[in-house]
């Protein structure tokens, strides 16, 4: 292969033609679920002004503190590429004015975001994902509608073996007694925890539960969990949640630990992993109740998660489960020569007139290549049209399978194509 200079931007990918099915067969997916759950579809611009993330996903973030793509306009704006999807759906809500409509307000998105991570298995700089946000609810039943419409989703793609793992971390009453008892925590332990982690003791305490590495897993093993500190609203509100779960016979694992990377979450939040992968969770999720208070000072419950299409192909992948059955094309148009160009390409508008698809050999030259293509596409018949067969308004039919062949007119050709892809 040529060793081009100018190539794609480290942790970036084209996407072709068959991973490219992939994506819009799960598109298609998610747009059934959405009109099931009556989700409208809704499109933020790619570019966001910095402030909306630093505001909403919080400044001691890893989003916010290392891997924004953002940069100055000539102008002077501060903008980024968005690297997730709910403040733009947020910010959207009150911009378009919203709260004019039937309340809550259910939105969905599938498109790319941006983080400049470090590029690895499952990680990457441009990444797709779909997304459902449910506005303007504090009732428990949203988180409900949000996982099941998740799980639907999932098992529509045949992945039947994930865990989904929820917790509750609480609200602006009750969260602050558990970072606090959770800084005291990790204090007490600081010297035995990695230099990542004691930095963000003082900053972000929640992501020193991330943290992959052996020793701090062992201190978080034992750290104080969020359920212990919850208030009565927050308690109630998550009883009714794992209620409703067992009810509609949804497993889950309760996991006390588990709690974001975002800063806009509160009470519920959730992660759906497939059962037997490392930490690569296709789905994440929960509520968000203060977000609107963050951004617009106005009170806006709400709930949603998103699931990432690259994390999900990974996983079909790795299962070998196939998504998409691969038609064999049943017919193959062979031109040779200036005439039968024209000709052919008259007999593909005719054919294209009764919705019939054709494969064609026009860009090679050689009848020889032309049936080399006909031949791996898997065609069953294919159609030779030389100046000869132009000129007097006929085709060589070739059925492929039989290795039998006929002159016959384009006009019964047409019939028997006709007749054969209907
Ligand atoms: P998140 O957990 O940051 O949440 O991302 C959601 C999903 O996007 C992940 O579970 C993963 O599948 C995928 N993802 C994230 N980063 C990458 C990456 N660098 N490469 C490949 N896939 C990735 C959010 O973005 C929230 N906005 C979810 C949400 C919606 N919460 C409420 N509503």
């Amino acid at each position: 292969m040529a060793r081009l200079k100018i190539q794609t931007p480290c942790g970036l990918a084209d996407i072709l033609e068959e991973n490219l099915k992939i994506y819009q067969f799960i598109e298609k997916v998610c747009q059934k679920a959405a009109n099931f759950y009556n989700f409208k579809r809704i499109e933020t611009p790619i570019l966001e002004k910095k402030e909306l993330f630093e505001k909403g996903i919080g400044e001691a973030t890893e989003i916010v503190e290392k891997e924004m793509y953002s940069f100055k306009t000539k102008g002077g704006d501060k903008l980024c590429l968005r690297p997730e999807g709910t403040a733009p759906i947020v910010r959207a809500y009150f911009q378009n004015g919203m709260q004019g409509l039937p309340q809550p307000v259910r939105l969905w998105y599938f498109g790319p975001f941006f983080r400049h991570e470090k590029p690895q298995h499952g990680r990457k700089r441009q990444f797709w994902q779909f997304g459902f946000e449910l506005l303007n609810s504090a009732d428990p039943i949203a988180e409900i509608l949000i996982l099941k419409l998740f799980i639907e989703i999932l098992r529509e793609l045949k992945i039947q073996d994930f865990i989904l793992e929820i917790n509750s971390i609480g609200d602006e009453n009750c969260q602050p007694y558990f970072k606090k008892a959770l800084t005291q925590y990790f204090k007490g332990k600081a010297k035995s925890l990695c230099q990542n982690c004691r930095e963000k003791l003082g900053k972000n305490v929640f992501r020193i539960l991330d943290c992959k590495e052996e020793k701090c897993k062992i201190i978080c093993a034992q750290a104080p969990q969020s359920l212990d500190y919850l208030c009565e609203d927050c308690k109630s509100h998550f009883k009714k949640i794992l209620e409703y779960l067992d009810e509609l016979k949804i497993p889950y694992y309760l996991n006390p630990h588990l709690v974001r990377g975002l800063d806009y979450y509160c009470k519920t939040v959730f992660e759906i992993f497939p059962k037997d992968e490392e930490r690569l969770a296709l789905i994440g999720g929960g509520r968000y109740d203060n977000l609107g208070k963050i951004l617009f000072k106005e009170k806006l419950p709400a709930v949603g998660g998103s699931g990432g299409i690259e994390r999900i192909i990974l996983y079909l992948e790795k299962k070998n489960i196939k998504l998409i059955k691969e038609k064999k094309p049943q017919v193959f148009l062979a031109i040779i020569g200036e005439m039968a160009k024209i000709k052919g390409l008259e007999f593909l508008d005719e054919l294209r007139e009764e919705k019939i698809k054709v494969i064609d050999g026009f860009g090679k030259d050689s009848l020889k290549s032309q049936l080399r293509l006909a031949e791996k596409l898997g065609a069953k018949f294919v159609l030779i049209l030389g100046e000869k067969e132009a000129r007097e308004g006929v085709v060589l039919f070739k059925d492929m399978e039989k290795g039998k062949q006929e002159i016959v007119s384009l006009k019964e050709a047409k019939k028997r194509i006709k007749k054969l892809c209907h």
